[in-house]
């Protein structure tokens, strides 16, 4: 029995329509119906970080879903086009945010200083940040794989409390596995998210072994149960495979 409860967040990143959440949803939401009749102990987080938040919002008031952001601005409000506050996210009724996404780390130069500010202001409303980290290929094969992941997460340990471990999730996306069809093998995703933990042990080791750290990069239902067995993958964040109903509740029962 793992001591920290698996979180499945699926990440539609820009897809999806009106029409086709609305059947995407209600699936999801039967389906996690018959896998919690199903399972004895179905203890698994579900969260739907998506670009729809007041349909989510409506769709998921009454379930055991909870929803949430793809990124947030580090600004409070005010003359920042395009960009959502943490006060926003908090009417739409987010639990989570995910930020640091590598998509947005390389196609919006998002540094690792905004990522800890982001962070922040996560914390400070109360919304569960999902902090992203991970290397490219390059830097893997640079072996700078650790090195990359450390100053990545460390950005953002350097402003927060030990306490505040508690309050996040960590997500591990080796950019290679992205949208990839390539998955890191348990083995490599386990020794990276087993020194992951021994970083935010550096800070307090009793709460670094309450943190979820998420998988993410190409999970699928067919690598799910071989990546979650793995003792410090607590989860993960999905891409592709949470656009289809079948798919991503296949991970989610992958995780039971
Ligand atoms: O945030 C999750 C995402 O980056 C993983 O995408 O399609 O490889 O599951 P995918």
């Amino acid at each position: 029995m793992k001591q920290r409860r698996p979180l499945i967040a699926g990440n539609w990143k820009m897809n999806g329509s009106l029409v086709t959440n609305a059947v995407l949803l209600s699936e999801l939401q039967s389906g996690i119906k018959n896998l919690s009749a199903s399972a004895a102990d179905c203890d698994v987080a579900v969260c739907v970080p998506a670009p729809y938040l007041a349909q989510v919002q409506v769709a998921l008031q009454t379930s055991s879903i909870a929803w949430g952001a793809q990124d947030v601005s580090a600004q409070a409000g005010g003359a920042y086009t395009g960009e959502m506050s943490v006060s926003m996210l908090k009417d739409f009724s987010c639990a989570y945010a995910i930020v640091g996404h590598s998509e947005r780390r390389v196609y919006h130069a998002e540094s690792d200083a905004l990522v800890a500010e982001k962070t922040l202001r996560l914390l400070e409303a109360g919304i569960t940040p999902i902090v992203c980290v991970g290397e490219t290929l390059q830097e893997r094969k640079a072996g700078l794989t650790e090195a990359t992941v450390a100053r990545q997460l460390n950005a953002v340990l350097s402003v927060l409390d030990a306490a505040a471990l508690a309050k996040i999730v960590v997500a591990y996306e080796p950019v290679w596995a992205i949208g990839t069809g390539i998955t890191a093998t348990p083995e490599m995703a386990q020794q990276v998210h087993a020194f992951l933990r021994s970083q935010l042990a550096l800070m307090n080791a009793e709460l670094a072994e309450q943190v979820q750290i998420l998988y993410g990069g190409s999970m699928k239902p067919d690598n799910a149960v071989a990546l979650l067995a793995m003792k410090d993958i607590d989860g993960g964040l999905i891409g592709g495979a949470a656009l289809k109903s079948i798919d991503f509740l296949g991970i989610i029962a992958a995780a039971i």
